[in-house]
């Protein structure tokens, strides 16, 4: 059935956009250092600007702070990097080429960029290990193969991400007895088996124990260099303690962009959080 001379050859490196037509994804194109590029983009809902010409780019590798009032946009502009709202204008790429616009939301995953939700939804009957085992193999596309057993390197990319986020010694735990942060944990744990090269996460900490909210931190903070990560969240004690550069958003554009001392002292954020 497959001539190989007229179709094109599906492997990991490719998937199909929405219009059919393959997207070539093994050309990812970071070389100017930049991972997403969101230019001028705009999103309304009945006539309301819930994204107003907003542009923000992200480096690789970086972990972005994205904070700003409720109704900001924040969940709007996850939104729109993962597929899920396409924006009336504008420009959104992955890397210098690829064109995430041209992309439906399966293929903007399987191409590297995963969101984790704030609810966690980790399957409490299987184990850790088994959890992530699912998500490996899901996140390669390979649903066909899901009851196959893992080559070694997929079983060095489960220890390693167990490591990661520090629950090797609850690997054969169902999850369903995890604590709330450790589900956290362990569903972010699902994103990196997949190997993302960008994640989104909103809200991580939020019914988080202190104790939790700081491992939160020293796990999101080891991810920096291997994994770009945006994170949304309201707990500013938090974002402080991660935050190398912070976005603030406000009705739906860039307000204003740097360190966590910067923007806090910055008046026009000060009158947008007292006018709450
Ligand atoms: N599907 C939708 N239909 C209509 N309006 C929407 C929709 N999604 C978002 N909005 C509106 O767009 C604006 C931006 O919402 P968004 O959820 O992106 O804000 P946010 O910054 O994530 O806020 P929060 O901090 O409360 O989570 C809000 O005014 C919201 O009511
Ligand atoms: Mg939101």
């Amino acid at each position: 059935m497959h001539n190989s001379a007229e179709k094109p050859i599906i492997n990991r490196y490719q998937t199909f956009g929405i219009v059919g037509r393959p997207v070539i994804q093994g050309n990812l194109d970071v070389s100017h250092g930049t991972v997403l590029y969101m230019e001028d983009v705009s999103v309304s809902f009945d006539g309301f600007k819930a994204l107003n010409n907003l542009s923000l780019y992200i480096d690789d590798g970086e972990l972005r702070c994205l904070i700003g009032p409720n109704g900001a946009g924040k969940t709007t502009l996850m939104d729109v990097i993962t597929g899920k709202t396409r924006p009336d204008s504008g420009s959104v790429y992955f890397g210098q080429t690829i064109n995430l616009l041209e992309m439906d939301e399966p293929a903007i995953a399987q191409a590297g960029i995963c969101r984790k939700f704030q609810k966690p939804s980790v399957f409490e009957n299987l184990t850790v290990f088994e959890n992530l085992e699912l998500s490996l193999k899901a996140g390669k596309g390979a649903w066909a193969t899901l009851f196959a057993t893992l080559d070694a390197e997929q079983y060095d990319r489960i220890d390693e991400v167990l490591e990661i986020i520090a629950m090797t010694s609850l690997r054969f735990q169902p999850a369903g007895i995890l604590s709330h942060g450790q589900k956290q944990w362990l569903e972010i744990g699902m994103l990196l088996a997949q190997e993302p090269r960008v994640m989104l996460v909103d809200e991580p900490v939020a019914g988080m124990t202190h104790q939790e909210i700081d491992r939160t931190a020293e796990l999101l903070l080891s991810l920096q260099g291997k994994h770009s990560v945006i994170v949304v969240e309201h707990d500013m004690e938090f974002v402080r303690s991660i935050a190398n550069k912070v976005t603030v958003l406000h009705e739906g554009s860039v307000l204003t962009e740097g360190s966590m001392d910067e923007v806090q002292n910055d008046p026009r954020v000060i009158q947008v959080y007292l006018g709450e």
